[in-house]
Formats: structure tokens, C-alpha cells, sequence
């Protein structure tokens, strides 16, 4: 399917991958018009995003996707022949306190969605559905060996990455039951520009540059496969354009790190950086109780990627990292306002809200 024309629906795209996703997507699709639907949960950052406003072929709207009838209503108003799907709650720590809002907006609002795609999708006037999803659903993998393909067993250990498995059997499911057309990206742990800071890359960089402590779970030892923001972009955009209907891609880096090496290499970018010492960085980290149910290890194998859709990424750990390091410094004040939580009274002062959104 070729994006540049469509009316696109994106969920989620005030987050740290949908905002990445929607300001490159329309410098690079110069006639489509995208529509944001967005709760603006703790997670979304609208700032930012004045270049979008101002393009007149975005729209951002405030609405709860787990809303039906909202999400019928806004489904018939704006008739998008795409959507593409990243809301969700993403945080496993925070689904392993409280797991009832990863139930309701990953299963519950994926399926209201598939049902208002349902609704309007025929064959003169079809509807496709991009699911974004994650190397999670697959459990965890042995320290040394293997990695995950499509056809890996699902294995999810949180609630969070049990909430993601859900929602890719329902959209299989829409594909296979209704013929409703989808494709999955399953993807492995992104970084960039712009992710909140509660995820270990950004939360290591402002522990790093304000000298504060840089907990670390368990011995360090997790391995993740890493992948800058704008890979996982070029990603979606050729598996929607030139992936097979009803597939699932894996999407992975191939920059498989353990958690200390990640924090090694975070300290030396910082420090050369910011003139920093390095060392003095690493000396404040503090090994913590480990996470509940932590995955070992995960990796794609992105080789059908590679295939089908002529796939692999650009920027390596180090040169990913060091263009974070470098946003992160020059945006200061974008992530001193959403740690100090005033960017939520910018929202509320700013966006008003719609079906579904409690007060
Ligand atoms: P994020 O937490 O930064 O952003 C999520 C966005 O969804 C926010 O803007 C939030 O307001 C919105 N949202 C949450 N609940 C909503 C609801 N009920 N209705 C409407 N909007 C709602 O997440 P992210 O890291 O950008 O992840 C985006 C997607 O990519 C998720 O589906 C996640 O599972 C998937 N994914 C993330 C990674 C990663 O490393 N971050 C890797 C693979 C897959
Ligand atoms: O694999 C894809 C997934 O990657 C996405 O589906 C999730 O939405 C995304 O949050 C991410 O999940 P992780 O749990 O892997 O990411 P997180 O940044 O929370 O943690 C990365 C690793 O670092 C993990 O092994 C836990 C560890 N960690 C994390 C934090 C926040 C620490 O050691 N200390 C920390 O303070």
C-alpha cells in the first residue's frame, strides 16, 4: 500500500515512536493527511510537535482508543483508509504495579479499533491495519544462543508484554475471520529522540548528566536488542508498503548489549559530550532489586525483514546513541517540564478532551 495520499489514522502519536512517526512521516509522505488519536496518557509529549501543527495535514485529537463508540464516531467522520497502531501502555515496571490499564487500553482498545475498522472496511473502500508490537511476546531467550523469528512460540512474562501477545492474536484474527488486510511488526527496544524517561536509555542520560544514581536491576547482566527510533520507522513504513497482507515481521537491530555495557557506553558518550568524567559517572551506579519475571534476553532474527521488505537498519549502538545524547543535551527543557510534570498542565491547559478520557 502506498502512504503518501491516504488518510491516515495514527494511534498513540504523541508518544516517544508515534511523535518520531508522524513528524517524519509527513516530511516524507508529502500528501498525506494524518489524524492522531491520542489519549495524552503520563506518556505523550505533544511538545515538540509545532512542526506537524503547522503543516495543515496533521490533526491531533484527544480520545481514549478502548472507547467504542468513540472510536466508531471518529472512524465514520474521518474515513481513513490506514491506521497505524502504537498506543499502548509500554512500561513493563509500571504494568507489573498496576496491570488494569495494560488489559484495558492494549486488548480492549486494540479490539475496539479492529471493530470500528470492521465496520467501515469493504472491498471498494478497504481499510489496512498496521499493528505495532514488540520482540516481548516472545518470552525471554538463553544468554548465548538463538533468537526470535515469527513463527516463535508466544511466551510473554509480564502483563505488559502478556497485554501485547493479546492484541496480536486479535488483529491475526480480524485478518483471518473478517479479511480485514494487516500486517504486524514485532520489534525489539527502540531509543531516541524524545522517550520518556522512565526507559533505561533516557533515564541513564539525565541520571548521567545531573549526577544522580543510575539504578541498575538485578547484576546488569540482560541482554536487549537495540534499535534507533528512525530504523523502526523506515521499518513500518516498508512493511506497510511492501509487506505481504495478513504477515508479521520481526524488526530487530542486530545491537544485541547487556545492561552495563549499554550504561559503559552511555557514560563515555556523555562525558565526551557534556566534558564529563566518565569514570565518575559509572562510580554512582547502584545494582537494585531485580525486576519480577525479567527477561533474560531478547533478540530478532530480521532476516524475512531483510527479505520481503529490502530492510535493514542505519545508524549502529554508537552512532544512535550519540544523536540521543546530543537531543537530549540540546532539549533540556523539554525533559526538565515532563519530569517536573508542568507539561501536563500544558496539555490540560491545551488539548480538551473527548469520549472516554477520565478527568
Ligand atoms: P509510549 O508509552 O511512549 O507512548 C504511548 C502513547 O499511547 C502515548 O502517547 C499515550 O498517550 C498513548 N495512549 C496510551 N493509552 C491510550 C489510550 N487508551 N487511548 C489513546 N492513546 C493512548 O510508547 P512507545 O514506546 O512509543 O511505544 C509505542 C508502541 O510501540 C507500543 O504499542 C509499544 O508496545 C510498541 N513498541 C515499543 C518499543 C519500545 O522500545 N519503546 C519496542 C517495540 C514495540
Ligand atoms: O523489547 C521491546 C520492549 O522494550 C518494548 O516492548 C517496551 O515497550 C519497552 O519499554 C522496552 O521494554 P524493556 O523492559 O526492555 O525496557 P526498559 O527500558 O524498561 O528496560 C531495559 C532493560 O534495562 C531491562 O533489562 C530492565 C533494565 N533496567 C531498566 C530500568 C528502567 C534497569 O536496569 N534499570 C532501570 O532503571
Amino acid at each position: 500500500m502506498n502512504i503518501d495520499s491516504k488518510r491516515v489514522l495514527i494511534t498513540g502519536g504523541a508518544g516517544f515512536i508515534g511523535s518520531n512517526f508522524v513528524l517524519r512521516t509527513l516530511e516524507r509522505y508529502p500528501h498525506a493527511k494524518l489524524y492522531n488519536v491520542d489519549k495524552l496518557t503520563y506518556a505523550a509529549n505533544p511538545r515538540g510537535m509545532e512542526r506537524a501543527e503547522c503543516s495543515g495535514r496533521y490533526q491531533l485529537i484527544r480520545a481514549d482508543i478502548a472507547h467504542g463508540e468513540t472510536m466508531r464516531t471518529l472512524f465514520e467522520r474521518i474515513e481513513p483508509e490506514l491506521i497505524i497502531h502504537f498506543a499502548a501502555e509500554s512500561h513493563v515496571d509500571r504494568s507489573i504495579l498496576g496491570p488494569a490499564e495494560f488489559i484495558r487500553t492494549n486488548i480492549e482498545g486494540t479490539f475496539q479499533l479492529l471493530e470500528a475498522a470492521r465496520a467501515l472496511h469493504t472491498a471498494s473502500k478497504p481499510i489496512h491495519f498496521h499493528h505495532i508490537s514488540t520482540d516481548e511476546v516472545y518470552g525471554s531467550l538463553p544468554l548465548d544462543e538463538g533468537a526470535f523469528t515469527e513463527s516463535t512460540a508466544y511466551d510473554p512474562s509480564s502483563p505488559y508484554s502478556a497485554s501485547k501477545a493479546a492484541s496480536d492474536h486479535l488483529v491475526r484474527a480480524y485478518y483471518r475471520t473478517y479479511g480485514l488486510p494487516i500486517t504486524i511488526t514485532n520489534c525489539t527496544n527502540n531509543y531516541g529522540p524524545r522517550q520518556f524517561p522512565e526507559k533505561l536509555v533516557p533515564l541513564m542520560i539525565l541520571s548521567a548528566l545531573e549526577e544522580r544514581s543510575l539504578p541498575i536491576y538485578g547484576e546488569g547482566k540482560n541482554v536487549r536488542d537495540w534499535l534507533y527510533v528512525d530504523d523502526h520507522i523506515e521499518a513500518i513504513w516498508a512493511a506497510i508498503e511492501r509487506g505481504r497482507v495478513g504477515e508479521t515481521y520481526g524488526i530487530g537491530g542486530g545491537e544485541e548489549k547487556n545492561n552495563l555495557e549499554v550504561v559503559e557506553c552511555i557514560a563515555q558518550i556523555v562525558a565526551a559530550e557534556a566534558d564529563m568524567d566518565a569514570e565518575a559517572i559509572l562510580a554512582r551506579r547502584v545494582f537494585i532489586r531485580d525486576r519480577p519475571g525479567h527477561d533474560l534476553r531478547y533478540a530478532i532474527d530480521p532476516q524475512k525483514a531483510r527479505d520481503e521488505l529490502g530492510w535493514t537498519p542505519r545508524e549502529s549502538f554508537e552512532s544512535g546513541m550519540r544523536k540521543t545524547v546530543r537531543y537530549i543535551l540540546e532539549n533540556r527543557a523539554l525533559y526538565d517540564s515532563i519530569r517536573s510534570g508542568e507539561y501536563r498542565q500544558w496539555i490540560a491547559k491545551n488539548y480538551t478532551k473527548r469520549g472516554g478520557e477520565a478527568a
